[in-house]
């Protein structure tokens, strides 16, 4: 029997553009090709972009055995490892999964507040008054410190010091140029110490040497009383009540903050560009900001009160989603949404251009954040950290970091725009961030 044919898509060269300017891209796609088409890269199965809300819903409700995530999120970086939950599948996948949910239940996070504030309230306390600067690196760096202290529980001792520096080395290798290709396996041969990869290896081979040393010391003190992540995987059980291995825990640690940081920290640099380009809801969230702290500092009390800060947040992962498709590699033949699919694709619900739908979301090109005030979204049209069994572990997590270090900026320092300047999106890692670092000049200090 013949394979169903695949709709339509751009070719190679339009294809680079998605790595140049994704959200360019996908408007064109849109544009020529309406709401499926199929995107082509050597070497890897035909992707299938839908921006189609009844394929989105099929997906998230269907079959995950058929459906596979962990497939498809692959390419997304060797640093994690094969255990780490984003790359498994089946019932390996939600085996693991149910382990590292409590550690991300919404009322946990109290827990994190204050060092996700002493995080950012460090940054701001360093930034230039008056002079230019680039905004994002530094929300890269306060959301990297609050994984290394909340998820990992690394104090700033010797270890965790030298383990910041490994990590923040590692990182950089992985978002150089050649470091972006690291996903294909050709790019990964260890010539020694001088080539890229051999480089990775022995930083990796660093960093895991102290990391195993922690659990080892944690394993044989206890870890009664310590609220990080690490710990708790430590205590945590399978259903058959064995312990997770060092191995496991090491893949999904490192997942946890790669996946964590870079992805915040991005969404937090598009929040501060949405605010800059639209003077009265900055003045909106910043009266909100000061009238529920009421003259205090900010604390895990605070943070369920900053509603419109949360539209705010809302609207600007709907137009500009870090993440901006997500995919499934399908295991067998499936119909979905009225069209048949060959077994192999992957299905790629297209989280940008489901939330500029028309019939979603009025007048999708304007930022209201109002919209997300006004009425509760549906799973199937507001998206940003996926859905179904595969739905981002760290949204509640992410959610509470952006309320409380976009409150501190907005409390602490007055940003002005750079008026040349206008951002588009651009890689960096594994999420799209706003291009040049999104060069920001604070105007003064509140008092
Ligand atoms: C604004 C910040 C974030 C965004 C936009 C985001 C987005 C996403 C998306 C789109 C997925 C794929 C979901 C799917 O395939 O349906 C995902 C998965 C995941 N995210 Fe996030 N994420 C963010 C922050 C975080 C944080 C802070 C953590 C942890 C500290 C985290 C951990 C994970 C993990 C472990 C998965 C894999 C879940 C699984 O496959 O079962 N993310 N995220």
């Amino acid at each position: 029997m013949r394979s169903p044919a695949l709709p339509p898509g751009p070719g190679l060269v339009a294809t680079f553009d998605f790595v140049r300017n994704p959200f360019r891209f996908l408007d064109a796609c849109a544009r020529r090709y309406g709401d499926w088409f199929t995107v082509r890269v050597p070497g890897v199965a035909p992707f299938l972009f839908t921006s189609d809300p009844a394929a989105v819903r099929e997906v998230f409700l269907g079959d995950p055995d058929a459906l596979h995530a962990g497939a498809a999120n692959r390419p997304l970086g060797a640093f994690m490892g094969e255990r780490s939950s984003l790359f498994l599948d089946g019932d390996e996948h939600l085996r693991q999964r149910r382990l590292l949910l409590p550690a991300f239940r919404g009322e946990r996070m109290a827990s994190h507040a204050d060092a996700m504030r002493t995080a950012a309230d460090n940054a701001i306390a360093s930034w230039p008054i008056g002079q230019q600067f680039a905004i994002h690196p530094q929300l890269r760096s306060v959301t990297f410190e609050t994984i290394v202290r909340t998820v990992f529980g690394f104090a700033n001792d010797e270890s965790g010091t030298e383990l910041r520096r490994l990590i923040l080395k590692v990182f950089a290798l992985y978002s150089s140029r050649l470091g972006t290709l690291f996903s294909l396996p050709a790019m990964r041969i260890d010539a020694g110490r001088w080539s890229p990869w051999g480089r990775a290896v022995r930083l990796t081979r660093q960093i895991d040497a102290i990391f195993y040393a922690e659990i080892a010391r944690r394993r044989s003190e206890g870890v009664e009383g310590r609220a990080d992540v690490l710990s708790m995987l430590l205590s945590a059980r399978y259903e058959d009540g064995q312990p997770l291995t060092d191995a496991v825990i090491r893949d999904e640690m490192y997942t946890l903050m790669l996946a964590g940081h870079e992805t915040t920290a991005a969404t937090m640099a598009w929040v501060i560009n949405r605010l800059l380009a639209h003077a009265d809801v900055k003045e909106r969230a910043r009266e909100e900001v000061f009238s529920v702290l009421n003259g205090a500092p900010l604390d895990a009390s605070h943070v369920g009160k900053l509603k419109y800060l949360e539209a705010v947040i809302n609207e600007t992962m709907r137009l500009d989603p870090v993440v901006p498709n997500i995919g499934r590699q399908l295991t067998k033949p499936m119909t979905i949404a009225g069209r048949q699919l060959p077994e192999g694709v992957t299905i790629a619900p297209c989280i940008y251009l489901v939330h500029r739908r028309p019939e979603l979301w009025p007048n999708p090109d304007q930022f209201n954040p109002d919209r997300f005030l006004e009425s509760r979204q549906s799973p199937y049209a507001f998206l940003p950290f996926g859905g179904g069994a595969r739905r981002c572990l760290g949204a509640a997590f992410a959610t509470y970091q952006m309320k409380i270090v976009i409150a501190e900026i907005l409390s602490r320092v007055e940003l002005r725009p750079v008026p040349s300047y206008k951002a588009h999106a651009t890689r960096r890692g594994i999420a799209f961030a706003p291009s040049e670092g999104l060069p920001v000049i604070i105007q003064a200090r509140s008092s």
